[in-house]
């Protein structure tokens, strides 16, 4: 074996304003099983994570919620460590980008970076909310493509036909915080100069750090050059405020990766780790990175520029994976197919995911399909079926003839050597994070064990006389090699090989123990060690998810006595054009000079709609402030004499005072669809 290295992995650290789901799960479960078995190898390996607690959807996602963004990232902390750690996923150390580590990390490399001139300050003109007092990121403007003209498409590319713009492009522009027009404005922005690395990026991407595909990509920047990139926002903002720059702030993705560093600094500062030894220049560890295709640019460009440019080492891997999809399709939100870690977990066992998703999971970039019908198939089949079958069909004859007492020889030593020779061809692919083909070779032994049970039949050869010792001994060959399995496996199903050695009650399973078998010893009761997976689990799942992720069921029914004549009949086509959404009431006021109307700001869901609702009559606007309603969502933006009205609330009544405002129940959230 090789000797033994000092190894710190980072998965990408998910972003504190929303839930963890299966899609990020890929990730996080990838890199927990390359963890897993370099521990198990016996490399010194550190796997550090955290929340990603800056940026302006964060500030507005709190700014909604009407609390501080401090109180936000602290309780989305909590439910991200807990969905991980019921996934298994084996972090020594997460932690937040919002904190003192990071702080003095992120200034101390921008210090650096401003000392060796690689910062340059410039003014640029971007798009100002006058309403919200600040500049707005390219996903908070609105507007129409200058292309195609399609409505409603966000300021840096359109859905419609794919041209890609700067959003001072973009026709009828609006803000997405306050539904104002933005206007332009000129500030002074700071830039990392990335033009000064690309030399040492060319040789970085040509030296394998990360797969050909990624690096090939990459380089297509270069063509034009290699442009400045903005490393600053300006106030408001949630970050840190950048050193000599008041009201500047570092740029979220600025100081994102450096919170791989400052969670393990804090790691090092709880367990005496030495942090220069895995970051200064010389460093002889390895450093990997784990990621989702879609970040590569950050982890493959700015982020080894900003380490190289600052003194410190660079990354010795970066490995991209590809996007989850489910059922062949995009997580949908109204499929039921867009799941939470957590309404998984209401469900299903977390070890059958890590398995599936091992059993998809390759080196490459290809994104990964989670079939649901398959994974119950293959999961039943391989596990239930499979290996946990052996140790199920040995183990009863082993306690009940033999007092659980193993054979001191095996009868086919060389069977065994099958399981155990393989050893290094497995761990290779590991290494290589080709799980799938690891675990067809797992399995093809897994195989060859049930054959061999069925060949030999332990259960009528214990009834033979005189014929005791074989059945033992056939049963202690099904126990080793089900033990070789166990070691395979560990990596992915960690609580299955913690209940597996407690069963086999010789210790703590790591890779080289697969070379001795397991003999003459006393082994404990087996227990079942994993539970089919019912349609019915997985059926639940799928319909909860579209529950809580599309909105609750048709809510109220049409007024019976409605005074006016019903409207000429119209298509479900066109019925089906109309996206209702919950809405949260965030803000009512009087409109001054309009006698009918209330200003309504509502919450749709990380998106703010400004409305004019005709209800003044009905309301008061203190008692809507809080309150859910159901909006249109998809009316085109109306300009009125007091503004741009941006839908509409539905209502109901007589009039006057009699007048309701459709109250959906508590369940429902804002940006829920309504159907
Ligand atoms: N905060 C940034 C990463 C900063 S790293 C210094 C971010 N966060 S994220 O929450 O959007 O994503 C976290 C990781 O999960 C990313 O690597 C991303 O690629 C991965 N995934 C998120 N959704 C995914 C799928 N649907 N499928 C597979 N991986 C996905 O990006
Ligand atoms: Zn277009």
């Amino acid at each position: 074996m090789s000797e033994t290295q000092k190894i710190l992995v980072t998965s990408a650290l998910p972003y504190a304003n929303g839930p963890i789901h299966l899609g990020h799960l890929v990730e996080y479960i990838q890199t927990d099983i390359w963890v897993r078995f370099q521990k198990m190898r016996g490399h010194t390996c550190h796997y550090v994570c955290a929340d990603d607690a800056h940026g302006t959807p964060i500030m507005l996602r709190a700014r909604q919620e009407g609390i501080e963004p401090q109180q936000l990232i602290d309780r989305i902390n909590g439910e991200h460590r807990a969905d991980f750690a019921e996934f298994l996923i084996g972090f020594d150390n997460y932690y937040s980008t919002h904190s003192d580590e990071n702080r003095e990390l992120a200034s101390g490399i921008y210090q650096k970076l401003k000392a060796a001139g690689h910062i340059a300050v410039r003014t640029v003109r971007q798009l100002y909310d006058p309403q919200a007092e600040m500049f707005l990121p390219d996903r908070f403007i609105k507007g129409e493509c200058p292309k195609c003209g399609t409505a409603d498409q966000y300021g840096d590319n359109c859905e419609a036909c794919g041209a890609t713009y700067s959003p001072t492009e973009l026709k009828n522009p609006r803000s997405a915080v306050s539904g104002a027009t933005p206007i332009e404005k000129d500030s002074e922005q700071y830039f990392f100069k990335l033009a000064d690395f690309q030399k040492f990026l060319e040789q970085w991407l040509d030296a394998g750090h990360t797969q050909s595909e990624i690096a090939n990509k990459q380089k297509e920047w270069f063509a034009d050059g290699l442009q400045d990139w903005d490393i600053s926002r300006n106030a408001p903002y949630w970050g840190f405020e950048i050193p000599d720059a008041p009201g500047k702030y570092f740029y979220v993705w600025l100081d994102a990766p450096i919170g791989y560093m400052a969670s393990f600094k804090n790691l090092c500062s709880k367990s005496g780790l030495n942090f220069d030894e895995y970051w200064n220049a010389d460093s002889k560890t390895r450093l990997v990175h784990f990621i989702g295709k879609d970040i590569a640019r950050f982890h493959t460009l700015f982020w080894p520029a900003v380490l190289h440019g600052a003194g410190y080492r660079t990354p010795s891997s970066v490995y991209c994976h590809g996007f989850l999809t489910v059922n062949g399709q995009k997580m949908s939100k109204s499929r039921g197919t867009f799941i939470m870690a957590r309404t998984y977990l209401d469900y299903l066992k977390p070890e059958y995911l890590r398995y599936y998703y091992a059993a998809k999971l390759s080196g490459g970039v290809d994104d990964i399909d989670l079939n649901l019908e398959d994974f119950q198939m293959r999961v039943n089949a391989d596990l239930v079926g499979k290996v946990v079958n052996i140790a199920s069909r040995c183990a009863g004859f082993i306690h009940k003839n033999f007092g659980g007492k193993l054979s001191s020889t095996l009868p086919e030593p060389l069977l065994y050597e099958d399981f155990s020779k393989v050893t290094e061809a497995i761990a290779s692919l590991y290494e290589g994070r080709e799980y799938s083909k690891a675990i067809k070779e797992i399995m093809a032994l897994a195989d060859r064990a049930n054959q061999y049970i069925d060949e030999h039949k332990p259960w009528s050869i214990i009834k033979e006389a005189g014929q005791e010792k074989t059945g033992q001994d056939i049963c202690s060959q099904g126990i080793n090699m089900f033990r070789a399995l166990v070691i395979y496996l560990k990596p992915v199903l960690p609580e299955l090989a913690a209940n597996a050695e407690e069963f086999l009650n010789a210790g703590e399973l790591n890779w080289h123990s697969v070379s001795q078998p397991l003999l003459d010893k006393t082994i404990n009761p087996f227990k079942p060690l994993m539970t089919r997976i019912e349609k019915e689990q997985v059926d639940k799942m799928i319909e909860d998810s579209r529950q809580t992720m599309a909105g609750a069921p048709a809510t109220p029914s049409a007024a019976k006595s409605s005074a006016e004549p019903v409207a000429a009949m119209i298509d479900y086509e066109d019925f089906a054009k109309v996206d209702l959404r919950i809405a949260k009431i965030i803000k009512a006021a009087h409109v001054e000079g309009a006698d009918k109307l209330l200003q309504l700001t509502l919450d749709i869901g990380g998106e703010q709609r400004n409305v004019f609702a005709g209800i003044k009559s009905a309301y008061k606007p203190e008692d809507l402030e809080g309150r859910l309603t159901v909006m249109v969502a998809n009316l085109k933006p109306r300009k009125m004499k007091f503004g741009m009205s941006e839908g509409m609330v539905l209502a109901a009544g007589p009039g006057g005072k009699d007048l309701w405002i459709l109250n959906p129940d508590d369940g429902a959230q804002p940006g829920m669809k309504v159907k």
